[in-house]
Formats: C-alpha cells, sequence, structure tokens
C-alpha cells in the first residue's frame, strides 16, 4: 500500500528504516513528547520487528514518509484498543528532525486520516502530551475535537483528541 502525493510518498516501514528511525528517537524533542524511545538501534530495529507484526496481526498501517527516497518519519494508523474489528482508529506520527516545521507532519497526517475515513473508520482519535505545542497546532488544523485532559497512570499530563467521519 503506497499513497502518493506532489511532496512526498507513503509506503510501509522496513527494517532497512532502523538507523533513520533510532536517530529520530535519539533527538530530544522526540524523547521529551513520546513516552518512550529505544536506547539503541539493536532496540530501534526489534521494535521495527513488532510494528511489522502488528502490520499482519492487528491490521495497523505504519507508513514511513519518503521524500525523494529518503526517510522523512511515520504516520500510524491503527485500530483503537487493537481490536482490527473496531470502526474506531487511532494515529501516531513522528518526523525527523532535518524535515521538520515544513508542514509535513500535517499534511502526511492528512492523508492516513483520509485514507482511514475512505477504508474503515468512523472515528480516528489522537493522544499528546499536554506539553506538545505541536501536535497541538497540527490537530487544531486538522479539526480534531479534544475529548478531555488528563493525568495517565506514570502521572503524564495527556489530550486526547478525536475527529469524525
Ligand atoms: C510534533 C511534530 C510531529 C511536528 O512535525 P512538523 O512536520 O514539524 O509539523 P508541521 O510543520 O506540520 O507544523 C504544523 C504547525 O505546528 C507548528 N509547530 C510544529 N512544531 C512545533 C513546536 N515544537 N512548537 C510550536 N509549534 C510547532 C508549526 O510551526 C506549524 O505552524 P503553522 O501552521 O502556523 O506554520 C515533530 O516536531 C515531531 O516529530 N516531534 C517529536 C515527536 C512527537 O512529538 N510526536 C507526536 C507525539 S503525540
Amino acid at each position: 500500500m503506497i499513497i502518493k502525493t506532489k511532496d512526498f510518498i507513503l509506503r510501509p516501514l522496513k527494517l532497512s528504516d532502523a538507523k533513520l528511525y533510532f536517530e529520530t528517537m535519539q533527538d530530544k524533542e522526540t524523547k521529551k513528547n513520546l513516552e518512550s524511545v529505544p536506547k539503541n538501534l539493536k532496540e530501534a530495529k526489534q521494535e521495527i520487528r513488532d510494528y511489522i507484526k502488528q502490520v499482519k496481526e492487528k491490521d495497523s498501517k505504519y507508513f514511513t514518509i519518503e521524500i525523494k527516497g529518503k526517510y522523512a518519519g511515520n504516520v500510524i494508523l491503527q485500530h483503537q484498543n487493537w481490536d482490527p474489528k473496531s470502526d474506531e482508529g487511532r494515529v501516531h506520527l513522528w518526523i525527523h528532525p532535518d524535515y521538520r516545521k515544513k508542514g509535513l507532519a500535517t499534511n502526511a497526517l492528512k492523508e492516513v486520516i483520509e485514507y482511514g475515513f475512505k477504508k474503515k473508520f468512523k472515528k480516528i482519535f489522537a493522544q499528546c502530551k499536554a506539553i506538545n505545542k505541536g501536535v497541538i497546532k497540527i490537530n487544531k488544523k486538522l479539526e480534531f475535537k479534544k475529548v478531555k485532559t488528563f493525568v495517565n497512570e506514570q502521572g503524564v499530563k495527556k489530550i486526547l483528541w478525536v475527529k469524525e467521519k
């Protein structure tokens, strides 16, 4: 499954993305905004293997955003609560530091949401830390509605968003 746009393509995540995926995970902003990140390249590769397994077993989509043949980040579309029968989805994303602040996250997420609504979902959820100014802006731009602000088991303040078809 490949989605082509004029600025980037979305194609399946591959093990050969590991080096640049790990580089993205090592960035300070990424560490601040994600719940956990791989500690070394070996862990990054194992995560990618696990993600590819989820594609097969849980009907998840792990897209790599590629620009001129280069890895620029990932955008993910899964069933809510891992239930492949659910018509509710959720999205995640991260952009490699070299490609930030160019509208890429907004545009890649927009493509994936359109794809998700066309294929199967009635609602798509997103979660971010309450400190994540970038994602808050993106979600508002893409007309997600705020469901709630809450504190998770780790004591982190988060925001839950939803967008309906
Ligand atoms: C957050 C992230 C995905 C944004 O990616 P991006 O491609 O730079 O985002 P965009 O270029 O589409 O930005 C959209 C808007 O948000 C703003 N923005 C982006 N990052 C921002 C930041 N860190 N602080 C404040 N505003 C930010 C942009 O300036 C832009 O505003 P504009 O429309 O007024 O020009 C990226 O910084 C990232 O991968 N961060 C680490 C991982 C992460 O937080 N993932 C999400 C977990 S929920």
